[in-house]
């Protein structure tokens, strides 16, 4: 059984290079309108996430993702309505540590802090329907999947589709992850 901490931590501008080192590779960008960045152009990511922090209101949440003390991704909670109580949320890990359940991991702390912390009352993400493994991840985290938006984003390989997956806030609750108290996410394998 294989069982780590995952911490998510304010993005600080010395975070570029470990950005960098997976905004870099044509695998992570494969599905999304960016990439694979120059360093200026991540660089350029990085500053705008971390001056995210100091606007008022605050509307974009980005979180460096460590695991044993090595930044290995990051996750993002935007809020896309306060009013309405929506958000969004995405997220990267560097392909050295694909499949070991960190996006997962990701994926249910930036929930959790955006139901209990910011008390939205839906959250959504979406993904490229060619995207498998981040459709996995969001069914793993209790996502619905609700429905494909056809032509969001021309990309490399043209026109791409994004599916829409949603939770609202008493289906997280249902869900019932309990251990992001110790204030960072642990994920267990078997579990999943
Ligand atoms: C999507 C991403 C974050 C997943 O990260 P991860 O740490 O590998 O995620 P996890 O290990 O928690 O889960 C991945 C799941 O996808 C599965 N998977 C991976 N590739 C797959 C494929 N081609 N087909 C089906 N399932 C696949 C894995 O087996 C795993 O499921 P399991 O736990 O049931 O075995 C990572 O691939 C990534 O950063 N991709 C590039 C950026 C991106 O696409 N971000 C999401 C934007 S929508």
């Amino acid at each position: 059984m294989e069982r780590q901490l995952v911490s998510l931590d304010r993005v600080g501008l010395a975070d570029w290079r470990a950005v960098h080192s997976w905004a870099s590779l044509a695998e992570v960008c494969r599905f999304q309108a960016w990439g694979p960045n120059t360093e200026g152009q991540t660089r350029a990511f990085v500053a705008a996430a971390v001056e995210a922090w100091s606007q008022v209101p605050q509307r974009r949440f980005a979180y460096a993702v460590r695991v044993g003390g090595d930044v290995v991704g990051m996750g993002e909670l935007h809020v896309r309505s306060r009013g309405q109580r929506q958000g969004e949320i995405t997220y990267v890990v560097h392909p050295r540590v694909w499949g070991q359940g960190v996006g997962t991991a990701i994926g249910r702390e930036l929930l959790g802090r955006g139901f209990d912390e910011l008390g939205l009352h839906r959250i959504h993400a979406t993904c490229d329907p060619r995207n498998l493994a981040s459709a996995r991840v969001l069914g793993k985290l209790g996502m619905t999947r609700e429905g494909r938006l056809r032509h969001t984003a021309l990309i490399r390989d043209g026109w791409r589709d994004s599916e829409v997956f949603g939770i609202l806030e008493d289906e997280w609750r249902a869900v019932g992850w309990t251990d992001r108290a110790s204030g960072g996410a642990c994920w267990d394998r078997d579990h999943f």
